[in-house]
């Protein structure tokens, strides 16, 4: 069994074959990304045109890399995923009605691959992790906690009533001037600032909800950074340490909450397993905070290799696979989506956004 996957919600173009051994462990036979990083650095943000222009000029050679990197031919494989949604519409499109149009012409089923159903399960290939886990996703358009009860079935527990997690990374780093995506430069940054500096709003810290919000901190950042002005190199890195204390120190307050809540939901759940994923899990100071606070509770702490943390095919064609051998197949019909919720049932929380260029 081997799938192919195709990503290209956002400013990746992926590709990647994902199968299984013969004793049935999964495999990962190619992970192809190119990054369209610099297309849209001058912009300081994922601009939606010249994404879908970049897929579609380098998704061809993208899925020819991830097939070679296997040593196999396109007939060797046995379904093709792509991610549906949710993203930037224009890349969705490129890349599904590649993968329909491959499908179609191999012969073989296609599978239409929600992106954050993909992160989700990501632990799954990597640590074989059992349903059911809670889930921190944290990316830069999303920023949830969810409780993954099985395949298809997801319980959204929170989510961010304004800014993801991700974005307020990149915001911060661009009002420092520190470039784009900007979550690795914060990171970088922070390393040599002081923590202890500002203080800075721990927002809905404490109060009864696992909701998230980073607008406030983002402000108080922001007013402290116009004090400064002109600002330091020391003053930069402080600014960054403080900033990264402060999410470090909310994630862990909701991650608490959230345990609490999976072990009234799932009192026989004697391993209860934490799950971070999405780009912003590739944060060493986030993931240390999370493990020690995981360790602490006799919790297992399980956060993806850094490769993929960030948007991936791997992911994708993991996602199919589950699907797949579960006897599912999407209809060629399938209509990208822009929104895409885990959880159709979960109520809307006002203003979470997918992230694009912010004017
Ligand atoms: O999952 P992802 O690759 O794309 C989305 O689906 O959104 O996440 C990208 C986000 C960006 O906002 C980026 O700044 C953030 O993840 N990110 C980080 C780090 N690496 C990437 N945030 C904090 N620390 C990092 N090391
Ligand atoms: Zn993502």
């Amino acid at each position: 069994m081997r799938v192919l996957g195709i990503e290209t919600s956002c400013d990746e173009t992926a590709a990647a074959i994902v199968g299984r051994g013969p004793d049935g462990a999964p495999r990962i036979l190619s992970d192809i990304v190119l990054s369209q990083v610099e297309d849209h650095s001058a912009f300081g943000g994922v601009v939606p045109e010249i994404a879908a222009r970049a897929h579609l000029s380098a998704l061809d050679r993208v899925i020819e890399a991830a097939v070679r990197e296997a040593g196999m031919e396109l007939r060797d494989i046995d379904a093709v995923a792509a991610t549906g949604g949710p993203g930037l519409i224009g890349g969705l499109i490129v890349g599904l009605m590649t993968a329909k149009g491959l499908a179609a012409s191999l012969g073989k089923p296609f599978l239409a691959v929600n992106h954050l159903e993909a992160h989700a399960l990501t632990a799954r290939l990597t640590d074989g992790i059992e349903f059911p886990y809670l889930l921190l996703l944290v990316s830069g358009g999303h920023t949830q906690i969810v409780a993954v009860e099985g395949l298809g079935q997801y319980r959204r527990w929170a989510s961010t009533i304004d800014d993801a997690l991700g974005e307020a990374f990149d915001k911060t780093a661009k009002l420092l001037s520190l470039g784009f995506p900007g979550g690795p430069a914060v990171e970088r940054a922070a390393a040599n600032g002081d923590p202890s500096r500002f203080d800075f709003p721990r927002p809905l810290r404490g109060q009864d909800t696992l909701n998230f919000s980073f607008s406030g901190l983002k402000t108080a950042i922001r007013m402290e950074a116009e004090k400064l002005a002109p600002l330091g190199e020391q003053d930069v890195a402080d600014l960054c340490a403080c900033f990264q204390a402060a999410v470090r120190d909310v994630l862990v307050d909701r991650a608490v909450r959230a345990m609490e809540r999976f072990r009234e939901a799932w009192p026989a759940n004697e391993a209860p397993t934490l799950v971070a994923a999405g780009g912003v899990a590739a944060n060493q100071v986030l993931r240390g905070a999370l493990a020690t606070t995981c360790a602490d509770r006799g919790w297992r702490f399980v956060a993806p290799p850094l490769k993929l943390c960030g948007d991936n095919a791997v992911m994708v064609a993991w996602t199919g696979l589950e699907r797949f051998e579960q006897g599912e197949t999407s209809s060629l019909s399938f209509a990208p989506r822009s929104r895409w919720p885990l959880d159709r049932d979960a109520e809307a929380v006002i203003g979470s956004g997918k992230r694009g260029v912010k004017a």
